[in-house]
């Protein structure tokens, strides 16, 4: 057996990629205020800010956009939309929205009310703040051992479940869904099994309270079953995907992850009656409901895009490609989240910069680090982005300071994470040389989109 991995597709259109030296990029960084979002995107060399609305769209999808039939109503790209969600997904009410957070905007608008519980793995953060927006609850329980970055287990995505039972018990009338996000973003990219699924499904259906999966990456979490749990590896992973929402009552959908697209989502649910309050939203809101939020070509993109997904080769090539870049990292003794998750990696910058304290920023320290030794953009989350309680005007580490990775579907080759690790390697030989930051400006909500900082001189 080859032992290469490689990418299962071929490149018929390119888009250069500007080359900076370490000169300008030392400058660059420095107007941008040492905050990688503040950098243009054409000074930068590899950007892993986000695998969202970032990857390539095969030659199918591109051929789909075509024949996108805009009507206002009842368009045939419409029904080619859904009858693949339909397919997939199982559920019998598709509800099309512009990306994950209007479909959550729509599902908790509905469902939650002041005082309302919603229980997550680990909630994202535009999940969160809808649930908060709504006056409700957004509450964590991941599995013991995803607090343990070194701990190997394969399913570090996974609920507590026996936290989950516990909290349904004592406040059951107050929780008006169950969530699951597959695969665990702010959980460091990992997956959820099909066990721990079923055993959230059952505990739902028992205490009579609908069950919702944040469905974004179930193409990756659904190739992780296939890979790691016994008694699924010869299912094909369409049909692990369809046995996982088969055991849930509906889902939320950003189709800029795992569909390929540019932009979309949707929402689904069984509960007819359900749906058609969602839909008085969606048309307020969104669109009517045969385009939601979207554009006929849009529709017919992400369709091909959730055929394309499935492709077994692909999520092959997808895990191993990202766990080469953990493996090669971890063989090196730099810190990473382990075992590799499906769209990012996790470097944990509290100890790859152990000299820098956690209120001195070294997640992102690390990503400005990489941005000068290889023109590398990735994102810190860590104490810049949660540290701050912006009620109280407190400031204190967050539990880690992790610099993600993230890596855009089928638009960077093997060579180019053979130079991500490359100028890793080269940020941990100087490590001890790295200051830390401190900020200079910074808005009180979601400030490490804006903030401006500067370099800590001993
Ligand atoms: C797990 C998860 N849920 C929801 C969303 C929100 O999706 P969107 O960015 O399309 O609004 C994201 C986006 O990154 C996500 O990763």
């Amino acid at each position: 057996m080859l032992q290469t991995i490689i990418e299962p597709f071929r490149i018929k259109m390119v888009e250069p990629i500007k080359l900076t030296s370490r000169d300008e990029r030392e400058k660059l960084i420095e107007a941008a205020h040492f905050n990688p979002f503040l950098l243009r995107a054409e000074d930068v060399i590899i950007d892993l800010l986000t695998d969202s609305g970032t990857s390539a769209m095969s030659s199918d999808a591109w051929a789909a956009l075509m024949r996108g039939d805009e009507s206002y109503a009842g368009a045939r790209s419409w029904y080619r939309f859904r009858d693949t969600v339909k397919d997939i997904f199982g559920f019998e009410q598709v509800i099309p929205t512009h990306q994950g957070r209007a479909a959550e905007h729509i599902l908790f608008g509905v469902m939650v009310k002041p005082g309302s519980i919603v229980p997550n793995n680990t909630h994202f953060d535009t999940t969160r703040a809808n649930i908060e927006f709504n006056g409700a609850k957004a509450i964590d329980l991941p599995c013991a051992e995803a607090a343990d970055f070194d701990s190997t287990f394969p399913f570090k995505g996974n609920m507590d479940t026996e936290a989950l039972e516990k909290l349904v018990a004592e406040k059951g009338d107050r929780i008006p869904l169950i969530m699951v996000t597959i695969t665990n973003n702010s959980g460091g990219g990992q997956p959820v099994s099909m066990a721990n699924i079923k055993e959230i499904s059952r505990i739902a259906r028992k205490a009579g309270i609908p069950f919702y999966i944040d469905a974004c990456r179930f193409a990756e979490n659904a190739h992780f079953i296939k890979r790691r749990e016994p008694g699924y590896e010869n299912t094909p992973t369409i049909d692990i995907a369809r046995e996982i929402f088969g055991y849930a009552d509906g889902c939320t959908m950003s189709a800029k992850k795992d569909a390929f697209a540019n932009i979309g989502g949707f929402l689904c649910t069984n509960d007819a009656e359900l749906a058609h309050r969602e839909r008085n939203i969606l048309i307020l809101t969104e669109g009517f409901p045969t385009y939601g939020g979207l554009a006929g070509r849009d529709l017919e993109a992400i369709a091909v895009g959730l055929r394309d997904i499935l492709d077994e080769h692909y999520l092959d090539y997808r895990l191993l490609s990202t766990r080469y870049v953990v493996k090669h990292l971890f063989d090196a003794g730099i810190p990473v989240v382990v075992p590799a998750g499906g769209h990012a990696v996790y470097l944990d910058a509290r100890r790859f910069l152990p000299h820098i304290d956690p209120l001195q920023y070294p997640g992102s320290a690390l990503a400005v680090e990489l941005y000068i030794e290889g023109g590398i953009r990735c994102v810190e989350i860590g104490t810049l982005m949660f540290g701050l309680d912006p009620h109280t005007g407190e400031e204190h580490p967050y539990h880690h300071d992790f610099v993600r990775l993230a890596i855009p579907r089928r638009v960077y080759t093997q060579s180019h994470m053979d130079y991500v690790i490359e100028a890793i390697q080269l940020v941990w030989e100087r490590r001890e040389d790295i200051r830390g930051l401190k900020i200079v400006e910074a808005p009180k909500f979601l400030r490490h989109f804006t903030a401006k900082l500067e370099r800590v001189w001993l």
